[in-house]
């Protein structure tokens, strides 16, 4: 016999409308419930009821202390796994250098490769987890992790590993991302036809044969890995059998967009310069649309990504943290909720939606999280607040007082 659970002092259930993915105009829609109670059966959401309505076999009755409650944070794009940190980079960005330039000093991506490569498993692992649970408080509860900070074979793998570790550790959905194809190693600085070819014979076929990554990624932008380099990785990747992901048009218009939508990638990410036949075509593809704005924002650019032309058009918008030590260094989902809408001009409930059922979806999470409907699993955030607005409303203040993954408590606020 299932154990049944009833959630009773609701203020408000707030869940997307669609139990798969919500696209274009049906994602500024949300259903709330008032008066009601919320069952679970075992780790699953088993109905809605009326507060007042008597229901047989109850075994254990949460008090929701007024709260409201949502669905957990679906995050389909971060870099959770690193060494080191780069607050003084952040300092000189401040102070005017720009984000390819201290890049191109060999700061940025490669500074991190180089601290994660000195790390140990065991260092890489104890900071991931850190950062999972500070992740976790802000209300997220699926993840997708990339690796790309080793840019060599071992060191992909160790941070793949790493991963894996969390997978089989955290109380969170946990899916894996090979990105060695991020930036170039110093070792290849002056032959990125031989990191390529390494890449490709024996980087992806290494990854492939553990079995550690669902989906390859790649970082197609000017000065790292133009379309044509991003197209045969990419193919390569797929051959193999992963799933692809893109970050596209991030820093300049290179057509990573159309690219995406050619090779039948799940999502593109940042498109901050994505063009309308990049739209279209992503559209036409149903390929997600995953924007990064606490990226934009942290990177000082006014230019955001054309988040209402993507949505007139009918695209699928998810949004991420991008969290990584270098251009987006954030924990926190409803901050970058609160940045899409006021600078993407997002309405708060395009925002939920894009965090919650998109971003699961962005991941082929959606049949288990993502939004409040009968068998999925009870993914939750309890928001204390009058009202679900409250969670993107009052910017930076993390609202959350609890967060539950799979009918259990993994996060309360002391
Ligand atoms: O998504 N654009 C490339 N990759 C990351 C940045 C990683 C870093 O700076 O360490 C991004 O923004
Ligand atoms: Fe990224």
């Amino acid at each position: 016999m299932p154990m049944k659970i009833r959630i009773t002092n609701i203020r408000e259930i707030v869940t997307p409308v669609s139990r798969d993915v919500a696209r274009g105009p049906g994602m500024n829609q949300l259903t709330i419930y008032t008066d009601s109670d919320l069952v679970l059966s075992n780790e699953r959401i088993d109905s809605i009821i009326p507060r007042n309505d008597f229901i047989e076999g109850i075994e254990h009755t949460i008090d929701a202390g007024n709260s409201i409650v949502l669905p957990a944070f679906a995050d389909p794009h971060t870099h959770l796994v690193f060494g080191g940190t780069r607050e003084d980079e952040f300092n000189l960005r401040i102070k005017g250098r720009k984000y390819m330039e201290i890049a191109a000093m060999g700061g940025g991506i490669n500074s991190t490769v180089r601290e994660t490569r000195k790390a140990s498993e065991e260092q890489l692992f104890e900071n991931a987890v850190k950062n999972i649970r500070d992740m976790i408080a802000h209300g997220t509860a699926s993840f997708e992790i990339k690796s790309g900070y080793g840019l060599e074979t071992q060191t992909e793998l160790k941070q793949l590993r790493v991963i894996r570790r969390l997978q089989e550790t955290q109380p969170v959905d946990i899916k894996a991302t090979f990105l060695g194809a991020h930036e170039i190693p110093p070792e290849f600085s002056n032959n990125k036809e031989g990191y390529v070819s390494l890449l490709c014979k024996e980087m992806l076929p290494a990854v492939k044969e553990q079995g550690i990554a669902e989906y390859c990624d790649i970082f197609c932008e000017t000065g790292v890995f133009d379309i044509e380099e991003s197209h045969k990785i990419l193919n390569t990747a797929a051959e193999l059998g992963f799933k692809l992901r893109i970050h596209a048009d991030e820093i300049t218009p290179i057509g990573g967009a159309e690219l995406a939508a050619e090779l039948g990638a799940v999502s593109a990410d940042h498109l901050v310069y994505i063009s309308d036949t990049g739209i279209k075509r992503m559209v036409e593809a149903g390929t997600v649309f995953t924007m990064l704005p606490g990226t934009t924002f942290f990177l000082m650019s006014d230019k955001y990504a054309p988040a209402r032309k993507i949505l007139e058009s009918g695209g699928i918008l998810a949004l991420s943290t991008d969290f990584n030590p270098g251009s987006s260094y954030t924990h926190s989902m409803p901050m970058v909720i609160t940045i899409a809408c006021l600078k993407m001009g997002l309405t708060i409930e395009e925002g939920i939606n894009a965090a919650t059922i998109n971003g699961a979806y962005s991941l082929g999470l959606q049949d288990i999280t993502g939004s409040i409907h009968p068998g999925k699993q009870a993914d939750l955030i309890f928001l204390k607040a009058p009202s679900y607005k409250f969670l993107v409303y009052n910017f930076g203040v993390n609202r959350i007082g609890a967060v539950m993954k799979k009918g259990e408590f993994i996060y309360q606020k002391s």
